[in-house]
């Protein structure tokens, strides 16, 4: 176990070398920050978002949750996801989920975990819409890494489904949203080759009208 005073020397040392490495490094990045990407991911502790893309300080807007979700009720998320899109102008939406999620496993199951099951209700949706899908697989593994990717899938759906994202496109704003999944035990990412980055890719009826937001465009 880590003592808590290691944490504040690792800060030390890893701030020097950064210095060391570009001296002008922290001064230039306390003036702005203008991150491209915006990633959505588990709070899970083997899936540091800025390590396994090779990010620095300054290059990633962050948000985690459990299971990586997109709930259109979370204030939260739906702040985090404003702010990127309307004032960074950030040009990519990331949803990367990972494999062997916790979070997604006990959405599977039928414990009780106390308000986390609340959060988690939205994967059990996700998993009685596809319920066929997954009675052809006993193995419990696969049917959990499946569940992940149905899950990265479903988030990148209700990010589009968002007014935030399709007033964006509206404007003629370029982004796009992308669905990655990880996997623990490689350290690899995978595309999950559903990309989203006009209206028109949105079913029907999830696109939202001209509002007040985006008439000024027109
Ligand atoms: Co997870």
């Amino acid at each position: 176990m880590t003592e808590i005073t290691q944490l504040l020397k690792n800060n030390r040392e890893w701030a020097e070398s950064i210095t060391k490495e570009n001296p002008d490094f922290f001064h230039k990045l306390s003036q702005q920050q203008t991150p491209e990407y915006l990633w959505i991911g588990c709070s899970d502790s083997r899936v540091p978002a800025n390590d396994i893309v090779g990010l620095l300080p300054g290059e990633l807007f962050v948000h985690r949750n459990v299971a990586n979700v997109v709930i259109h009720t979370d204030l939260n998320c739906q702040a985090v996801l404003q702010y990127a899109v309307d004032v960074l102008k950030v040009k990519h939406i990331i949803v990367t989920g990972h494999y062997g999620c916790g979070g997604v496993k006990a959405a599977l199951g039928d414990e009780q975990l106390g308000l986390i099951d609340n959060w988690l209700r939205a994967i059990r949706d996700i998993y009685y819409r596809n319920e066929s899908r997954f009675r052809v697989i006993s193995d419990e593994e696969k049917r959990t890494d499946l569940m992940c990717e149905l899950n990265v899938i479903e988030q990148v759906a209700n990010i589009c489904h968002t007014n935030i994202v399709q007033n964006a496109w509206r404007r003629g704003q370029e982004l796009s949203v992308h669905g990655w999944i990880y996997a623990v035990k490689d350290g690899i990412i995978k595309d999950l080759g559903v990309k989203v980055n006009k209206l028109e890719q949105v079913a029907e009826a999830y696109r939202m009208g001209v509002s007040d937001a985006t008439k000024s465009d027109y």
